[in-house]
This record gives C-alpha cells, sequence and structure tokens, in this order.
C-alpha cells in the first residue's frame, strides 16, 4: 500500500530530527585552498582524524561528533560569511579554527557576540584571544616565540640583523615587532626594516637594500609561500647571511619551491615529528595510516590536540551549553597533547615550548627545544 505523500514526507522528518539530536555539531573554518592552503589541509586532516576516534570510541555524551568543515580559501572576509552561516544555520555548539592569526581574528567577534566558544589551533598573536572568554587557542603567543628568535640569535653571534615583514598579515606584524623588542632588549641592533605584502612576488628591491646593509642575518616572519619565493631571491642576489623565521614557515610546500636556497636558515615552531616522545610516534603512525604515509607537521598535530580538548570539555561540562562549555575550556589543565602539556592561562592561551629547526640537506632538522 502507498503511503500518503504527506505522511511519508512527516516521518522522514521526524527521523532526520531524531538523527540529528544523536549529535553535537562542531564548526570548522579552515583554508583548504587558496595561498595558505597547506596550513588548512594540515588542521583539517588533525581535526578530523581526532573527531573519528572520539566517536569510534562511543562519542561525547552518548552522541557522536559532526564536523562541519568550511574551506575559507585563504582569502579575507570568507571566515567571517562562515562562522555566522555555522552558528546560525547549522546551529554549531563550538567552532574550531584558524591557523592564520587575522583569519581567527575576523571570525572570533562573531563567537563571542554568539557565545559560542572557538578555539584557535594555531594563531599566535596575542589579539586573538584578547577578543573576548569565548575565545581560546592551544598554542604559545608570539612574544614568546619572537623572544625565542632574538634570544636564538644573539646564542650565534649574530648583532645586526634586518627584519622583512608582511604587513598584510597580523602574525607577521606582531612576530617583527616582539622579536625586534627582544633582539635590541638585549643590545642586538636592526640595520634594516623591510616590508612586503601577501600575494607579493618580487622581493629583489628590498631585498638589495637588506644586503647593503650588511645584516648578519635576515628575520623574516611571514608564511611559506612567500618566504620561499624570498629565500630564493636571496639566493640569486648573493645573499649569504641565514634566514630566521618562525611557525609561519613550516609546511612542505616551503622547501618545494625554495630548494636549497634556504639551505643554513632556521625557524621556530611548535612540533617535530622526529619527537621520540610514546604519544607523539602513536600519533604520526595513527596520521600516516589514515593520510598515505604523509608525515603530520604542527598545524595538523595542533588541529588534532584543539578537537580533543574541545571534546574533553563538553564531557567535563556534561552539556553543549556555551557559558558551560566555555568555562570547562577555562580550566582545561595539563592535558597530555600531542604538542606537549597543555594548560590554559587566565587569558586563554597557552605556554608551551618551542621547537627551533634548521634547514639543510633538503629537509628540517631538529635543533633544540626551548622552555617557556
Ligand atoms: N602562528 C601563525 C599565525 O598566527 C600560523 C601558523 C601556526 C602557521 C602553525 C604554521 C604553523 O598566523
Amino acid at each position: 500500500m502507498k503511503r500518503p505523500l504527506l505522511l511519508s514526507t512527516a516521518l522522514a522528518l521526524l527521523a532526520t530530527a531524531a538523527l540529528a539530536q544523536d549529535e553535537i555539531k562542531i564548526g570548522e573554518f579552515a583554508s583548504l585552498t587558496g595561498g595558505s592552503a597547506s596550513f588548512g589541509q594540515s588542521s583539517h586532516k588533525g581535526t578530523a582524524l581526532a573527531i573519528e576516534e572520539i566517536n569510534a570510541a562511543g562519542g561525547v555524551l552518548g552522541k557522536k561528533l559532526k564536523l562541519i568543515a568550511e574551506d575559507d580559501q585563504s582569502q579575507a572576509g570568507q571566515p567571517a560569511t562562515i562562522v555566522r552561516k555555522l552558528i546560525s544555520q547549522d546551529k554549531v555548539v563550538a567552532v574550531l579554527g584558524e591557523v592564520a592569526s587575522s583569519k581567527s581574528l575576523e571570525a572570533a567577534p562573531i563567537c563571542q557576540q554568539n557565545k559560542i566558544p572557538m578555539i584557535s589551533p594555531a594563531s599566535t598573536n596575542p589579539k586573538v584571544t584578547e577578543v573576548g572568554d569565548y575565545v581560546f587557542r592551544i598554542c604559545f603567543i608570539d612574544p614568546f616565540q619572537g623572544t625565542v628568535m632574538a634570544k636564538f640569535a644573539q646564542s650565534k653571534g649574530w648583532k645586526k640583523v634586518a627584519v622583512l615583514t608582511d604587513v598584510k598579515q597580523d602574525y607577521s606584524v606582531g612576530l617583527a615587532e616582539f622579536f625586534v623588542k627582544g633582539f635590541t632588549a638585549t643590545g642586538g641592533e636592526i640595520v634594516k626594516d623591510q616590508k612586503y605584502s601577501t600575494g607579493d612576488k618580487d622581493f629583489k628591491a628590498q631585498l638589495t637594500s637588506i644586503k647593503a646593509a650588511k645584516p648578519d642575518a635576515i628575520f623574516v616572519p611571514g608564511y611559506y609561500g612567500e618566504v620561499s619565493l624570498i629565500g630564493k631571491q636571496a639566493k640569486l642576489l648573493g645573499i649569504k647571511v641565514p634566514l630566521l623565521g618562525g611557525d609561519g614557515w613550516v609546511g612542505d610546500s616551503l622547501l618545494k619551491v625554495a630548494g636549497n636556497s634556504l639551505d643554513g636558515s632556521f625557524f621556530s615552531c611548535h612540533f617535530s615529528a622526529d619527537d621520540k616522545a610514546e604519544a607523539v610516534q602513536n600519533f604520526v603512525k595513527k596520521y600516516k595510516a589514515k593520510y598515505n604515509g604523509e608525515t603530520p607537521d604542527d598545524m595538523a598535530a595542533l588541529g588534532y590536540d584543539s578537537a580533543v580538548i574541545l571534546a574533553e570539555a563538553i564531557k567535563k561540562a556534561g552539556t553543549t551549553d556555551g557559558e558551560k562549555l566555555r568555562d570547562a575550556l577555562a580550566a582545561t589543565k595539563a592535558h597530555p597533547g600531542i604538542t606537549g602539556s597543555i594548560t590554559l592561562d587566565e587569558k586563554r592561551n597557552a605556554t608551551k615550548p618551542a621547537v627551533i629547526l634548521g634547514i639543510g640537506g633538503g629537509g628540517f632538522q631538529f635543533v633544540q627545544t626551548v622552555a617557556p
């Protein structure tokens, strides 16, 4: 017998509603395509792996987590649109993202206004969590990262450094400022200060003027896309001094374009897949198994940690209510993450060691871990 159309539609709707109630929706915004695709793809893969594991272990509060991931195409303006949609249409209970600080800064006020907790896995600019008490991060911040590299430069005996900043990125501007502060506080000298903008392809004018200032090293707190071209052009111009950078250099893509032009250069970051710690090696194994043998980078590990910390907070809160979830997140203490032990301070930032890597032999080599 054929059911009346209306009845079957109603039944279908009821079934969907029941299913929806069995899920907890988590929003994610990431640069899956565009200029910083390597950031978003990695963080998304780490996040997705965590969600899959949590669900395989029974989910949270008796429900499965449903990750709704959106691509912001590495474009300004997109994070705001996406996060509005995730909150008002999809009704997510929390938001994970972004890697790049400027993107996180765009979305944070929207999460704050809607009382939806947001966790950035990797944005290091201090302003991100200053937006409000619903905005968290699980990584260290740039005043620390900048100081780490300033001290490292000094330990190498480099007294005169030039700086080349991406003025379009809050991350780059902030990190340059904190590096300069740390470097000059202990007697270092900044002999040249040059600028560029995200998307630029020709850095020869800036590099030529930097070369004339005869620095011992050049600090380039940018993202891998531009940094790889800067490395190549510096070599072409006969610049022999090392380049120094921060976590924005991370990812396989850097050396694909830079080739060996960055040999002898150094940068700070969050994680090394060579770390012998059992938790790290376990994670590397699981990640490789899921993603065709690919080795996880910093953003993958941070993406993973951010999703697990969120799931733990939902469990602790016993509810997905925004305010209670915010309080549970704020109470995160000594969480055993892949990227180290994570305790959130009163400003919703994590205090964690940084890793310094050197470039050579077609890859990255572990140099040292620097404790806060
Ligand atoms: N810290 C960078 C930012 O705030 C992003 C980043 C983190 C890039 C980790 C690579 C690895 O914009």
